[in-house]
């Protein structure tokens, strides 16, 4: 057998998968890329995690969109984080071109032109879907996380949520969260001071200049409603695709407590 037919071999041999599979190009031997010899990820290895790397211009996304195509082809949705600009292609399909046909027929894999179910997704005023969440809902925990809190003062944060759920005050944005904080050490300090025991004015005071802080890149306009729900992001076209959900993260690079 040449080098070349044992290579095929191995590859084709490597790469049998027992359910669906995604292939994801031709292998290369020697710089040629063999035709036919596909490679091939099992469907069902797709919830683990992985790492695509590579030098700039080898194909890096490329590969994320050639999976993100193909899972929704597959009728599963999927949910990408822009920050390079580079994703919401996925939406148009290609007008095609001689060099693309040359290169699906090197590979083996027929290339046809189609466009995708894509929602775009925005946390600030880029054009797109508003994804937006209540302060309530968020929760103390990950909230207390963003605001980069001590432990003292998370564990006031989760006592202003207690009052709150207690007293069934809803937390819609970080102004409501604002003025309950300001509230729990003015006038309902005795309130709070027999039912949760002291708050100290140190910590309340330290967490709002923290809220300042975020609120200044831009988080006011993430916290409140309309709320996103999670199955939004799970939703399957008409004809059988999953939604590309593309979050487009492009302007939030600088302001990182909101990223
Ligand atoms: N399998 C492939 N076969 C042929 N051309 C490809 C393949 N994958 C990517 N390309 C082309 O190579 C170029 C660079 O690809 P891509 O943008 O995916 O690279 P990248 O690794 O993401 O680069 P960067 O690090 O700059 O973001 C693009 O023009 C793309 O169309
Ligand atoms: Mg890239």
């Amino acid at each position: 057998m040449s080098t070349k037919d044992t290579f095929f071999k191995y590859i084709t041999e490597g790469n049998t998968t027992k359910g669906d599979y995604i292939p994801i190009g031709a292998a290369m031997l020697e710089g040629e890329t063999i035709t036919n010899a596909h490679v091939k990820i099992p469907l069902k290895t797709l919830n683990r995690h992985g790492l695509i790397a590579g030098a700039t211009g080898t194909g890096k996304t490329k590969s994320l969109q050639v999976l993100a195509e193909n899972l929704s082809d597959k009728g599963i949705p999927v949910l990408l984080m822009d920050i390079k600009g580079d994703l919401s292609g996925l939406a148009q399909p290609s007008p095609g071109h001689p060099k693309i046909t040359e290169r699906h027929e090197k590979i083996g894999l027929p290339f046809e032109t189609k466009g995708f179910p894509v929602e775009i997704l925005t946390l600030s005023e880029q054009d797109g879907v508003r994804l937006r969440a209540t302060v309530s809902e968020f929760g103390p925990v990950l909230l207390s996380r963003i605001l980069d809190l001590s432990e003292t003062q998370s564990g006031v944060v989760a006592v202003i949520f207690q009052y709150c759920d207690d007293n069934k005050l809803p937390l819609l944005d970080l102004k409501d969260f604002k003025k309950i904080l300001q509230y729990a050490t003015n006038e309902g300090k005795n309130e709070f001071d027999d039912a949760y025991g002291r708050i100290s004015t140190s910590s309340t005071g330290a967490i709002l200049r923290k809220v300042i802080e975020l609120e200044q890149q831009g988080a006011d306009l993430f916290f409140g409603e309309t709320s996103f729900d999670v199955q939004d992001l799970l939703r399957i076209n008409d004809e059988g695709r999953g939604y590309i959900n593309i979050i487009r993260l492009t302007d939030i690079q600088d302001r990182p407590k909101l990223f």
